[in-house]
């Protein structure tokens, strides 16, 4: 019997055996206690009517749950034991958005392994994680849990994520279910609003919102999570578009699909249902396996049954869709957790490998040359023999919480290394490497919070400032400013930290800024003011590590921007992915508001399509970052000038390293389908590569592409190509002028 037949033929034995009580059971996920078993629990789990618990980190009280499940109950099936593992367990990663910029897949695998280990090792087997929802509104909060504003980027990162989460096998000691989510639109809230509205055209969610769940599920994603809001006017926990007919009858899927928190309950908030018992009936029907912590399918499913309203079909292919998890996760075999068969939490392999992530997180986005005893030089890397004392500014400097970012349940910040210890450690072990040059560190805090108004704290600052050779800033957001329902109208940087670049800037010192933050931020009046400036995102445990390996050089820079950053929060919704239009804006159509004349004529404008307020292009573009290399690119060529539909073709360019350090560089290349029978993105990411560059050395990158790089879903929404003219690009970001071109023949 082949392995597939086996687990059915376990399947249909088991369901064979259960009554419809034990069927919705294995149907209904219910909050834990939080380290004991309360009684109401106890008698339910032993009596086989919950099929997952939700938050429990106590592993002698999973391990009780677990022996209730499979020594007391009828049939002893054993619960999946689900928990927000989102960017590292104890030992936090940079946020997914963080882990996005580093380009490194291979990094977000390694994170999702060390989180799951770390997870399994107090019986958590199942995470909520990874998101894969499509972010290009940084006003909303939630864009900090995925990994930015493109569908490729997303889906190859959400793909490296289910890998480390699950492993070779899921049966694994140290693999866990990983939970594609949420399923599906829930990126597209109405105006950056968390829970809110989505309405997307068929064609946009297929070609823009799909793809990275698909990546996912490819990837072997076990369970997928379905969203809180409602698309196209149908809640997504009871749209059967997308959970039967896109998910199950085109994609096959034959995972577990479980909904959000009370989100079926809240089909009757929507307005779309009356009632609980009508709520159950629809989600089930639509394709929601398990209900998360609402009660709507353990007070109406058996009677919906009882009454054939569903099915049993139905009710038997839901409860095989859990029970396949379960037998897929070994739990059957092996229910309990032994703590000594994994590595202790936070251990120095694991906080190695979130600072080898938070230095590829780290983006930098700007580093003039400043003059320094008649040579001039680049800001950064700082030179210490250069220096005699640096300011370290900032509240998020020396702030141990902060710096982990949103989603830190079980995150420890007794392990955190801020950016002031990291950077004093520097100093003190560069006096001493140097017999005595000792660099002085002052420290001030600047303002109590990124969200305080109150100013008395800017005079300390500048002080600092004014008796340092340099300064190193430490702003941006908060945690607790990102995340879920933490969505922000004004994607500034808050409280009067503008204020505080400006008066530190006055000073006159070469200022890096280093910006820690849950989205995209609008910095354009920030930026002229500091000399360097290093986008960390919400870096993790190790960020301030990572921030001083990469401000004094020990590490060269290598993130790139998977989101792009505006330049005024009006801008958004700005992604490079955009249509063409029929009057696109140019540099020379766009007219600004300060130079238009008094009554100027209503033409006299340029009819394109732009701001009147804002220049047209975004502040830093998607795909953006330097290094401590100096890259170059030249010479894209094609190996054929036509590629017929089931070839392939070779693209590829020299990129130079014509700097004096070796760097690492993310190559990217973007397409565009010049005419399509739907109108098509003025680009596409379609595959990158992280390469390693010694200073003058030149490198000829290859990537391959075939026609289905080139699929999309056209007018009839059916995946197809077209054939014609493709544009193509190699380069280090989204605005990249290295161009050439090729035919797709029919
Ligand atoms: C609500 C969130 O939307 C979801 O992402 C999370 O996994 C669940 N709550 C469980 O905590």
């Amino acid at each position: 019997m082949s392995d597939a037949n086996a687990e059915q033929a376990r399947i249909a034995a088991l369901l064979s055996q259960m009554t419809l009580e034990e069927k919705v059971g294995q149907l209904l996920q219910v909050p834990a206690g939080g380290g004991h078993v309360p009684e109401l629990l106890r008698r339910a789990v032993s009596e086989g009517r919950i099929g997952s618990v939700i938050n429990e980190v106590h592993v002698d009280t999973v391990n009780e749950l677990q022996w209730l499940a499979t020594r007391q109950s009828r049939l002893g099936i054993p619960l999946l034991v689900g928990r927000d593992v989102i960017h590292g367990f104890t030992t936090v990663f940079p946020i997914p958005l963080g882990q996005a910029a580093s380009w490194n897949p291979a990094l977000v695998t390694l994170g999702a392994r060390v989180a799951a280990r770390e997870a399994a090792a107090v019986g958590v087997n199942w995470t909520f994680s990874p998101m894969v929802d499509i972010g290009r509104d940084p006003r909303w909060g939630r864009v900090a849990e995925g990994y930015g504003e493109d569908p490729y980027l997303t889906g190859v990162m959400g793909a490296a994520a289910v890998r480390g989460y699950q492993g070779a096998s899921l049966a694994d000691v140290g693999s866990i279910a990983a939970c594609a989510k949420h399923f599906a639109g829930y990126g597209a809230s109405e105006s950056g609003r968390d829970y809110n509205t989505t309405n997307i055209p068929e064609n946009e969610l297929r070609n823009v919102h799909l793809p990275p769940f698909k990546a996912a599920i490819d990837a072997g994603v076990a369970t997928l999570m379905t969203s809180f809001s409602d698309l196209n006017g149908v809640p997504a926990s009871a749209n059967a578009l997308l959970l039967t007919q896109i998910l199950r009858d085109e994609w096959a899927f034959d995972g577990m699909v479980v909904s959000d928190w009370e989100s079926i309950r809240q089909l009757a908030v929507h307005g779309f249902t009356a009632n609980d018992r009508d709520s159950a009936f629809e989600a089930a029907t639509a394709g929601v396996d398990m209900e998360m912590t609402s009660t709507t399918y353990a007070d109406h499913l058996a009677a919906l049954v009882r009454d054939g309203h569903v099915s049993m079909q139905r009710l038997d292919t839901m409860v095989s869709n859990v029970l396949r998890l379960k037998f897929r996760l070994g739990l059957f075999e092996n229910p309990y957790t032994d703590a000594s068969h994994f590595p202790e939490a936070a251990c120095a392999e694991h906080l190695q490998a979130a600072r080898d992530a938070a230095v590829e997180s780290l983006v930098l986005l700007k580093n003039d040359h400043v003059a320094h005893e008649a040579v001039t030089a680049p800001v950064l890397p700082l030179a210490l023999d250069r220096l005699s004392s640096l300011a370290v500014i900032g509240p998020l400097a020396d702030d141990p919480h902060d710096q982990l970012g949103t989603w830190i349940f079980d995150g420890d910040a007794q392990y955190s290394v801020t950016t002031l210890q990291a950077i004093r450690a520097h100093c003190q072990a560069h006096g001493q490497a140097d017999g005595g040059h000792g660099v002085a560190v002052h420290y001030a805090r600047g303002v109590a919070t990124t969200r305080s108004r109150d100013r008395a704290e800017f005079a300390e600052a500048v002080a600092v400032a004014e008796r340092s050779d340099a300064v190193v800033l430490v702003l941006g957001e908060e945690a607790i400013l990102s995340g879920e329902a933490h969505c922000r109208a004004d994607v500034t940087l808050p409280g009067v930290q503008e204020e505080l670049i400006a008066a530190i800037a006055a000073t006159g010192k070469p200022v890096v800024l280093v910006l820690m933050a849950g989205r995209a931020l609008a910095i354009e009046r920030v930026v002229p003011h500091v000399q360097a400036l290093v986008y960390a995102w919400h870096p993790g445990t190790m960020g301030g590590a990572a921030i001083a390996d990469v401000l004094f050089g020990a590490a060269s820079p290598s993130g790139k921007l998977p989101v792009t950053l505006p330049r005024v929060t009006g801008q958004i919704p700005m992604y490079y992915g955009h249509k063409h239009t029929g009057k696109p804006a140019t540099h020379d159509t766009v007219v600004h508001i300060d130079d238009i004349e008094a009554r100027a004529p209503q033409l006299s404008v340029g009819n394109t399509s732009f701001h009147l307020d804002v220049a047209h292009t975004p502040l830093f573009p998607f795909g953006y970052g330097l290094s401590y290399g100096t890259i170059e690119y030249a010479n894209i060529t094609t190996s054929h000038s036509t590629l017929t539909p089931d070839g392939s073709i070779t693209v590829s360019a020299d990129v130079i390293n014509t700097g004096h350090r070796a760097a690492d560089e993310v190559v990217q290349l973007y397409v565009r389908d010049v005419v399509g029978n739907v109108t098509r993105p003025v680009r596409e990411l379609k595959a990158f590569e992280k390469v390693h560059l010694l200073p003058g050395e030149r490198r000829l990158v290859r990537f391959t592409l075939t026609a289905d790089h080139l699929a999309f879903y056209g007018r009839a929404m059916r995946r197809m190509t077209e054939p014609g003219q493709f544009h193509v690009w190699i380069g280090g970001s989204s605005t990249t002028d290295l161009r050439t071109e090729f035919v797709l023949s029919a």
